[in-house]
């Protein structure tokens, strides 16, 4: 089975959570200390070895677009003071991968949203990534992925465990049996469970690797959850039936993750990152320390 090369990130969605951020701007360019969140997911799939980059996307997410494309009068500007810093930052946003770009038709879920990517991707194994989810830079999970996608033939999940106060936000899981290292077979899926119903305290998060088969069972769902058609509905059909797309592993992930999509964590990650730069941690360090006091 070959190494996937293509990755699928969908940003279509209206970013209501951060109005009124978001309502000139798309969510997904809002930034985390000095580059926007998109960007960050970006790098990682492409530090992954995906090369070859699809943007689900819909209406007035031009700036999204713009900033993966050249600046002309930027950049010859930057070039003229001499400013190679700078005019480095613009232009590593362009030389990233090939971008793709494809109109969702309407937000009517990640099923939906996926499925917009079929013709792109054929029928090769493909990458998801959700531009909520921001993981620290040394992690490996998507490379990690693909070796247990590679080594099973299913379509891969990543999981975190959280508290089961959180699991109604995430898809959850329930476990086929135990953790053989990091991976655990996935016998079904529940999308954002109350508490008390919620199958495992294993939650899905934004990175999976799919098999092309469950382009064909998204396109027969009705809607699920939230009245949306849901992808991990076609997870499920598939872990029930491993005849159908090859079953579902989750792989564990233990790294450190930012949920930039929930303003809280969005701000933590704001800090967190900024207290680790060479240019800013330092002085932000001493300041937190001095406000913790005040607070
Ligand atoms: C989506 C998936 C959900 C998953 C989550 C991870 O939900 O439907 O199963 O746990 O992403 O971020 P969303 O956050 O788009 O509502």
């Amino acid at each position: 089975m070959r190494l996937p090369t293509k990755a699928v990130i969908p940003v279509a969605g209206l970013g209501t959570r951060f109005l009124p951020a978001t309502k000139a701007m798309p969510k997904e360019m809002l930034p985390l200390v000095d580059k926007p969140v998109i960007q960050y997911v970006v790098e990682e799939a492409v530090r992954s070895g995906l090369s070859d980059i699809l943007f689900i996307t819909g209406r007035d997410k031009y700036a999204l677009e713009n900033h993966f494309d050249s600046a002309e009068a930027l950049e010859s500007r930057l070039e003229e003071k001499g400013d190679d810093e700078k005019l480095a930052l613009v232009q590593d946003a362009t030389n990233l991968g090939n971008i793709h770009y494809v109109r969702q038709g309407g937000a009517k879920g990640l099923g939906h949203a996926v499925l917009a990517a079929k013709s792109f991707v054929g029928h090769e194994s493909f990458a998801v990534l959700l531009g909520d989810d921001v993981l620290e830079e040394s992690s490996a999970l998507l490379e990690r992925m693909m070796q247990v996608h590679q080594a099973t033939g299913s379509s891969v999940v990543a999981l975190v465990e959280v508290p089961k106060s959180e699991i109604h936000k995430y898809g959850s899981i329930k476990p086929a049996g135990d953790f053989d290292g990091d991976t655990i077979k996935v016998a079904d899926f529940v999308e954002k469970p109350k508490a008390d119903v919620a199958p495992s305290n294993y939650a899905v998060i934004g990175r999976y690797i799919l098999r092309p088969e469950l382009f064909d069972i998204i396109a027969k769902l009705e809607p699920g959850a939230g009245d949306e058609i849901q992808l991990t509905d076609a997870l499920s059909i598939s872990a029930r039936d491993a005849s159908l797309a090859g079953g579902v592993v989750g792989v564990i992930f233990n790294g450190e993750r930012y949920d930039a999509g929930d303003k809280l964590e969005y701000i933590k990650a704001t800090v967190r990152l900024a207290s680790k730069r060479a240019d800013l941690g330092p002085e932000l360090n001493t300041w937190l320390k001095e406000f913790s006091k005040e607070i």
